[in-house]
């Protein structure tokens, strides 16, 4: 199949609308195989239209300008695809594009049809079975309402719903690297909708993710506002870090409120400025005299956080080469999508729902090994029951719970010890401290692996499966990992001695306490830590 993409904006391939174009075109070429032509009007020699009708005069058709639009006209009878590309400039295609569309006349034939209300020509030559696409970005926050015009003049040319169409307003944000997520995020359902359009044709859910505005309206109206480094209210230059700062901030999702103002104070080394943003319930400021105690403080160079917002080095690494360092409240540092995420597409995405997954949750992993040590030191028989049932009746949880390797193994273990204590209840003073030593190991072993056992549930509170490729929540949950592990191989031992000593009625006191002082521990180290890491 060949494919004939008309590039037709005066920023040639630094175009925004063509990476949308060449999105579409790798689609396509996903689905079939494809000889792909690419034409960039603004480097090519094409004259304006004459308007002397020399090629309905001549039975050839031909122009009697001598230029690049020979080889136009013969690319475009080539092509069983013909992508037409551009921006869109005073509603309607740029001026050479408009151009090389005059310029199609000797396509068509000189006589009068009367198949349409207006008025037409025949095709000179045999047009059927060819296809067309209009693929354009604009600079507004919304296509709708902007491409009358355009569409007018596709419908006369090309015949009204002869073509398929693919605008995106926001045009302009495709060029900001900050903001790749979210635009890689569409060019992805465009590479789809090119797939598609080769099949059976677009499909309405892809078509619904090309309507969807990239971001709300004032989300993207306050950075377009900021993006130009000239004060509003002015008319003056304003400074880079200040203008960084404002787009930034533009991106506040107010969705992730948590009941109490944040002040994120941005202090730029290299620049010698200091910056706030006032988050609040119903929005921001950017406050320049740095007048508020600061909730998080960050100093770093305008330089890096300028790389780490492109994502040409992660947040992370950065801190580990000790490029920025973070004060106060490190909560922010960790949910940072959730507070500057812009609420893309006009929703708030919290952590869990970003992996589009169902969560884990430690209590299931918890629930066997609870119900076997209550209940069998209760009562050995009763116990195991209650325990092996318990297993039983978690299976159907895993329904709407994703189920980790831990999941499985206590499950089973737990199964085992209880099927151990009720065939052989003489054995349960030895069989408690065991299952002890079985847990903590569990746990320990589980520290040799890519992502330790406390990671598996606590990933959701922290971006979902991204979390792993953060060294740093890896690290901290390998540390608490190890310290649980470590305790109940301990609790092992304890109860193993205790049993037969004076005090072992205080022992099931003493295996309740100590858990939870552990837990206030692992609370406040899980905060402490990176912030520690983070204020180096
Ligand atoms: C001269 C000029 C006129 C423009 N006219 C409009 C317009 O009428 N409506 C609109 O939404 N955007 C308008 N824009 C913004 C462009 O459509 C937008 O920046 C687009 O993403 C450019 O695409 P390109 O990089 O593929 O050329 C205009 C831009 C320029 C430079």
């Amino acid at each position: 199949m060949n494919i004939l993409l008309i590039n037709g904006s005066p920023k040639g391939i630094k175009s925004n609308t063509y990476r949308l174009a060449k999105a579409f075109m790798e689609g396509m070429s996903d689905a079939v195989q494809v000889d792909c032509e690419e034409l960039t009007v603004r480097d090519l020699d094409i004259k304006p239209c004459l308007g002397c009708f020399g090629c309905w005069k001549s039975a050839e058709g031909k122009c009697v300008i001598h230029d690049d639009m020979t080889a136009v006209l013969e690319k475009m009878l080539w092509a069983d695809v013909v992508i037409w590309s551009f921006g869109l400039y005073f509603f309607n295609v740029p001026s050479k594009l408009k151009a090389l569309i005059d310029r199609q006349l000797p396509l068509s034939l000189p006589f009068m049809v009367s198949d349409s209300e207006s008025g037409s020509h025949p095709a000179r030559y045999d047009m059927s079975g060819k296809r067309h696409v209009v693929i354009s970005t604009c600079g507004f926050f919304t296509s709708e309402g902007n491409y009358g015009s355009v569409n007018t003049m596709f419908d006369h040319f090309l015949g009204k719903g002869q073509y398929e169409t693919v605008y995106c307003a926001q045009g302009e944000l495709f060029r900001v690297p900050e903001l790749h997520e979210r635009t890689d995020e569409y060019l992805s359902y465009v590479r789809s909708a090119g797939a598609e359009f080769i099949g059976r044709g677009i499909s309405t859910e892809t078509r619904e993710k090309l309507q969807t505005l990239l971001y709300p309206r004032e989300v993207f109206e306050e950075m377009a506002d900021a993006s130009w480094g000239v004060e509003k209210s002015t008319g003056t230059q304003s400074d880079a870090s200040l203008s960084f700062t404002r787009q930034m901030a533009a991106l506040y999702n107010k969705n992730s409120y948590t009941g109490k103002d944040k002040v994120l104070e941005m202090c730029y080394t290299d620049e010698g400025k200091t910056y706030q943003i006032l988050m609040k319930r119903d929005g921001y400021e950017v406050i320049e005299d740095h007048v508020h105690p600061y909730t998080t403080r960050i100093e770093t160079p305008l330089t890096v956080w300028r790389d780490i917002a492109a994502g040409k080095i992660s947040g992370v690494e950065a801190m580990a080469k000790k490029l920025y360092r973070v004060e106060g409240d490190f909560d922010m540092m960790l949910h940072w999508d959730q507070y500057f995420g812009g609420g893309s597409a006009g929703t708030v995405k919290p952590a869990e729902a970003k992996s589009g997954e169902k969560g884990t949750t430690m209590l299931l992993m918890l629930l066997p090994w609870i119900a076997l040590w209550v209940g069998v030191s209760i009562d050995s028989r009763i116990g195991s029951l209650v325990t092996v049932g318990v297993c039983g009746l978690l299976q159907l949880l895993f329904a709407c719970n994703r189920r980790t390797v831990y999941d499985g193994l206590s499950s089973a273990a737990a199964i085992g010890f209880s099927l151990a204590a009720l065939l052989m209840p003489e054995t349960v003073n030895l069989l408690l401290p065991v299952s002890y030593l079985a847990f903590g190991l569990m746990w320990c072993v589980s520290c040799l692996f890519k992502v330790p056992l406390t990671a598996w549930y606590s990933m959701k509170d922290y971006n979902g499966d991204s979390a792993m490729q953060n060294p740093l929540f890896v690290r901290t949950n390998r540390i608490l990992t190890l310290a649980w592990g470590v305790l109940y191989v301990l609790t092992a031992v304890w109860t193993y001695f205790l049993m037969g000593s004076e005090i072992s009625s205080y022992i099931a006191l003493i295996n309740n306490i100590v858990p939870i002082a552990m837990g206030i521990f692992t609370k406040w180290f899980e905060n402490w830590y990176p912030a520690h890491f983070a204020a180096k």
